[in-house]
């Protein structure tokens, strides 16, 4: 069903309009360490500021279960930061509630922006944000005439401040980059240009199987590579030595191999070392020859030309999950050749699926090379499992 989107909006100027975001960054020592999120909600709210709405904006920062997790989640350097990108004034106020945050919002001129602090502060007494408590959607959606969610990373949680303000308000539509986000990996996954080829990493089977569940039915190819890659080599019968493998899994592991009847193509080497360290001496080994005393941390060159050959001609590709432990420059090769790979097909849609592998194509330097990087983790991992998010769900539809 198509949602509304802030275009809908007709009447902007001197509304008070609740847009909520996901702020959701790493932080070091107080600094922001990748603030994509930050930068892809700007659209939405240059838009209200330009049409002269008041934009109360919010987020939540991290978990927040005691008074000391509080400190270290503020979210005033992430709205001193959006106050530089925006090159404005964000006026921050330090509550989730009561006068303070009432009076700032009421002293708004139009054009003019305060963001609050995390919503995960409600959580402390009663988990009341995370918990979608009534009467604190209730109260966030009595701030404002109008709520736009674009918090994409958080649409897979119905927490108050989505699900629990848009039950309690009018008009809820999409922000811009929910919608792109909608757009992006609804195409990928339910109308594909073919071949459609999915790429799936990672440490382990368990977070990816409802995903390689749904995409079996869907996609031509089906990649796998990453830590999981080991318990499907379990699967089909061979020694995976201290390789990451979850022995649980592999039952189940080999039940998706029969299923996808040929869809799943696995890594034909690897690189093995007898130490989860960036410094120890790597062997490129078969993955039929993994000795008992080594583990694989990276796909190999082998398997990097076997998945290139896969992906040649794929008109849509969905890759989530790195193929390595990419944080180790040793190890970062399978990753950096599935980027590159991906950032040379021609013509094709390349949308990768937030967490882990939208950090590492940032990193990496690959970040305007896809035709998309979505900037939710486990949301755009339940998407792509096909489950209905909460926060795509409480939009008004058309
Ligand atoms: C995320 O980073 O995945 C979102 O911001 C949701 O955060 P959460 O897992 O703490 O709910």
């Amino acid at each position: 069903m198509a949602k509304k989107t802030i275009l809908d909006l007709k009447d902007i100027q001197g509304k008070k309009v609740l847009i909520r975001v996901d702020f959701n960054v790493p932080m070091k020592d107080g600094k922001i360490t990748d603030d994509n999120r930050v930068v892809e909600a700007l659209p939405t709210i240059k838009h209200i500021l330009e049409k002269k709405g008041k934009a109360i904006v919010f987020s939540h920062l991290g978990r927040v279960e005691t008074e000391e997790d509080k400190k270290k989640n503020s979210l005033a350097p992430v709205a001193k930061h959006l106050s530089s990108l925006l090159n404005q004034d964000v006026k921050f106020v330090p509550a989730t509630r009561g006068a303070e945050l009432e009076n700032a919002i009421n002293a708004l001129k139009d054009g003019e922006i305060l963001m609050f602090e995390n919503t995960r502060f409600e959580d402390i007494d009663g988990k009341k944000e995370s918990k979608n408590n009534k009467d604190l959607g209730a109260y966030w959606a009595s701030l404002g005439d109008i709520f736009i969610n674009d918090a994409f990373g958080t649409a897979h949680r119905a927490h108050a401040s989505n699900a629990g303000i848009a039950a309690n308000i009018k008009t809820t539509v999409a922000g811009f980059l929910l919608e792109k986000e909608i757009k992006f990996l609804g195409e990928a996954v339910d109308n594909p240009k073919r071949p459609f080829v999915a790429i799936l990493g990672g440490a382990k089977v368990s977070d990816k199987i409802a995903v390689i569940d749904n995409l079996i039915a869907k996609a031509d190819k089906i990649i796998v590579g990453g830590g999981m890659m080991f318990t499907f080599l379990k699967a089909q019968g061979l020694n995976v030595g201290k390789s990451k493998c979850e022995e649980d899994k592999v039952e189940l592991a080999k039940e998706l191999l029969a299923k996808a009847n040929g869809k799943i193509i696995l890594p034909v080497d690897t690189l093995a070392t007898k130490e989860f360290s960036n410094d120890a001496p790597i062997r490129v080994s078969a993955v039929n020859d993994i000795k008992a005393d080594e583990m694989g941390l990276d796909i190999g060159p082998k398997s990097v030309e076997v998945f290139k050959d896969a992906l040649a001609g794929a008109k849509t590709v969905v890759w989530n999950g790195p193929m390595g432990v990419f944080e180790f420059s040793n190890f970062a090769k399978g990753t950096v050749a599935v980027c590159d790979a991906l950032a040379n097909l021609k013509d094709a849609n390349t949308v990768v699926g937030g967490g882990d592998s939208a950090a590492a194509a940032i990193q990496l330097g690959y970040a305007s090379r896809f035709t998309h990087i979505s900037t939710g983790g486990g949301a755009s991992l339940e998407y792509l499992e096909g489950k209905v998010l909460p926060g795509i769900d409480c939009v008004n539809n058309k």
